[in-house]
């Protein structure tokens, strides 16, 4: 980890902040690029993950397009440099003003989430005397064994077409002239470690590719989402996802035409192992129960996952004075009893002053930060500007 390398620089800054591996970064970026460009596959950087500038410049300068789920991060790509041809834009609630400025863009495909939004979409490309391209997000039904927080694509979900409503969206889309079906959009969930969802996937969008075929849809791309997810307890062990594997499998079961353009929206996998949270210690406590508390002065306001899915994020303690372990519970500054990074963690001693770094927090860390308790947003370094 590069906060254990350079712990002596870091202790200038005030705390806390996000600390970025911009040499990690691209090493992940570059395998990706190479493992997908090996079968011609396109990858969209999934923006929601992290917005932080550096970051997104670094995602466009390998070559990416960008994922969105709002106006303003699409509003956002385009300012930073993305060609409309390369932005795709979910999510299930675009708003009218949301859909106007993305048409007027021409971005290269709406994911499109509801028969509801189909006619809207087309409505107002209508108005613009337009014809908007959409891919149609289908609810595929398929358990990604992540948290339940993070599943997106079984039957109950809020997201996507259902399966059992294609046939009524299929009938009315001749209807539907300012809206030209283009692709098919699929994501079931992110921090997906058992790859075998992927292959279920597969299987399930070659049956519903070949039911759009045979209904005479002349379908250029699919668009497959991201998900794949990242080793938060040993980070050290796999600092670059296993994108070889992930690309091959849908290589291996995807059964559709080649002359379809294949596309994935990664968020996690490209970001999140080279983003850190440094944090300092403020205070020590104990519990009646005779637990040691840290508190650190970091807290759900800068990274609110272990709050919101009980995720797990290793930590160090970068500057211990002995190598006496105990067992620790790191909590946050934040009124709520859910602002606890860490339970019952085996750590060199804390003193007031420590830096310690919650890791991988690239990813859903920063971009989800709030000023809840007036807190201040969090800055970030970045380890060739240090
Ligand atoms: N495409 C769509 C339509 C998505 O909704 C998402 C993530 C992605 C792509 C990127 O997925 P990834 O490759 O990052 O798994 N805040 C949560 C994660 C929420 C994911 C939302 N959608 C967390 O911290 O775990």
């Amino acid at each position: 980890m590069l906060s254990r390398k350079i712990t002596d620089r870091l202790v200038a800054y005030s705390t806390p902040f996000y600390l970025y591996d911009i040499d990690l970064l691209r090493n992940t970026l570059q395998r990706a690029v190479e493992e997908s460009s090996r079968y011609g596959y396109k990858i969209h950087y999934a923006l929601k993950a992290n917005f932080d500038p550096r970051i997104l410049q670094e995602a466009l300068q390998a070559g990416l397009g960008v994922d969105c789920v709002s106006g303003n991060e699409v509003r956002y790509a385009i300012e930073a440099g993305c060609p409309a041809s390369g932005i795709v834009y979910a999510g299930v609630g675009k708003s009218d003003k949301e859909i106007l400025y993305s048409l007027e863009q021409d971005i290269f495909a709406f994911n499109c989430e509801s028969r509801h939004e189909l006619e809207i979409i087309n409505e107002l490309a209508a108005g613009m005397g337009k014809v908007a391209r959409v891919a149609l997000r289908i609810n595929p039904d398929v358990d990604p064994m992540t948290h339940r927080y993070i599943s997106t694509g079984q039957a109950e979900s809020k997201f996507g077409i259902s399966y059992k409503e294609i046939d009524e969206v299929a009938a009315r889309l001749p209807e539907l002239k300012n809206v030209e079906v283009v692709g098919l959009h699929f994501h079931i969930g992110s921090q997906i470690r058992e790859l075998r969802v992927f292959e279920y996937l597969s299987l399930r969008v070659n049956t519903l590719w070949k039911w759009f075929e045979e209904r005479g849809f002349k379908l250029s791309h699919v668009n497959l989402g991201g998900g794949l997810g990242i080793d938060y307890d040993q980070p050290e062990s796999e600092p670059v996802p296993d994108f070889a594997t992930y690309f091959s499998i849908f290589k291996e079961y995807l059964k559709i035409d080649s002359s379809i353009e294949v596309h994935f929206e990664l968020g996690r996998s490209l970001v999140a192992q080279c983003g850190e949270l440094i944090s300092r210690v403020l205070y020590n406590k104990t519990t009646a129960g005779g637990k040691n508390v840290a508190i650190v002065d970091a807290s759900m306001t800068e990274l609110i996952r272990p709050a919101l899915y009980q995720a797990y994020h290793a930590i160090e303690n970068l500057t211990p004075g002995g190598m006496e372990e105990k067992l620790y519970t790191i909590a946050g500054t934040v009124c709520e009893s859910s602002d606890i990074f860490a339970r019952d963690i085996c750590l060199p001693e804390l003193r007031r002053g420590d830096l310690v770094s919650i890791k991988s927090a690239g990813a859903y860390g920063s971009a989800m930060a709030s000023r809840y308790n007036l807190h201040d947003l969090p800055g970030s370094v970045y380890s060739d500007s240090l």
